[in-house]
């Protein structure tokens, strides 16, 4: 399969771009806000939860950083007035990050405070290794002040453990996930099943220092071992949730709802969508495997 996906990706700038974006069109609400409440209040309907994302990363001007802060706080009185069921989850190089780190803070806190003011909440998603520490920086810089505020973890990098100890100590709230980008052997880890049995030893740390996890993949094996590991806690539902992305194994997160946890769909939209669909293919050319099964079989949203 990789020497299909490579193939894939390495035809992406001969495929037409109507074609991306019918491949990208399942995993993207669309380019406007209107695009993604009609898909949250979808997926309310179902009690599914979302947090929706405004496309978009690695910014290196600031007027640009300060347009996409202005975005989120204006997407978070939209998501209140009308009456949606979703938080949001942000970039910070996209909101400057990678220009000025106190600047970016500035940005953020300014983004906390709306959401704060609309009893919401706001997700960091974690990006490549060269945001690790400024972006956990960052997150125990706000986190002092905003109980609304939470961080992903990523499940392959081998610092993960020492980050998560050192974390819980400020009752963080987590996103766990595997990684999505494609990082060095000296500081990640490759096998899959180092991957998955970190993820899980992340997940009981997490757990047992009574921090909020947001249990972020679609394997079957890690989901069916987080169930267990919440049963022998004995945890109620707000304590924890699922995470999935749109368009990814939709009957599975039905499952999950139906067997009464909480489920929350990561809704990603904007003008970006092309140039974050072909970078996301790039990064980890797997997706083009599971969007060609998924144009070609039923099997990815079972
Ligand atoms: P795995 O890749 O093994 O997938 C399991 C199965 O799910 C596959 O066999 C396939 O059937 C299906 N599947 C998975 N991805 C699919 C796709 N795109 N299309 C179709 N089918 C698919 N990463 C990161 O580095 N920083 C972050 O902040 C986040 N944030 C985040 C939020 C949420 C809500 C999710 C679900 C994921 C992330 N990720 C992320 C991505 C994450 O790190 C990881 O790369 C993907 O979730 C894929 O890993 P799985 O655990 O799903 O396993």
């Amino acid at each position: 399969m990789s020497l299909l996906n490579n193939l894939i990706v390495s035809s992406l700038p001969i495929i037409p771009k109507p074609i991306v974006g019918f491949v990208a069109g399942r995993y993207i609400a669309g380019a406007q806000f209107d695009d993604a409440a009609r898909v949250t209040k979808n997926l309310n309907a179902q009690r599914i939860m979302a947090t929706m994302d405004l496309l978009g990363e690695d910014v290196f001007d600031h007027s640009e950083a300060a347009t996409a802060k202005d975005a989120y706080k204006e997407i978070l009185r939209s998501i209140h007035r009308e009456h949606l069921d979703s938080n949001l989850s942000l970039k910070l190089t996209q909101i400057g990050l990678k220009l000025d780190k106190s600047f970016c803070e500035q940005n953020l806190r300014e983004i906390l405070l709306v959401a704060k003011d609309k009893k919401n909440f706001i997700r960091i998603d974690m990006e490549d290794h060269t945001c690790t520490d400024t972006t956990l920086d960052l997150y125990k810089s706000v986190r002092r002040d905003f109980e609304n505020a939470g961080v992903a973890i990523q499940a392959y990098l081998r610092r993960s453990q020492a980050d998560v100890l050192e974390l819980v100590k400020q009752r963080a709230n987590f996103r766990l996930c595997k990684g999505i980008y494609i990082e060095p052997e000296a500081i990640a880890f490759k096998g899959r099943e180092e991957i998955r049995n970190n993820f899980l030893s992340l997940l009981r740390i997490m757990l047992d220092r009574g921090a909020y996890v947001g249990v972020a993949t679609h394997d079957d094996v890690l989901i069916d071992a987080s169930c267990r590991i919440i049963a022998e806690r004995k945890l109620s539902p707000d304590k924890y949730e699922f995470q999935m992305l749109l368009g990814v194994r939709e009957k599975l997160r039905l499952k999950l709802r139906e067997n009464g946890h909480r489920v929350r769909v990561y809704v990603p939209f904007g003008r970006q969508w092309y140039p974050y669909s072909v970078r996301r293919l790039k990064e980890n050319p797997a997706i083009a495997g599971y969007a060609l099964k998924t144009l070609f079989s039923k099997d990815s949203v079972n």
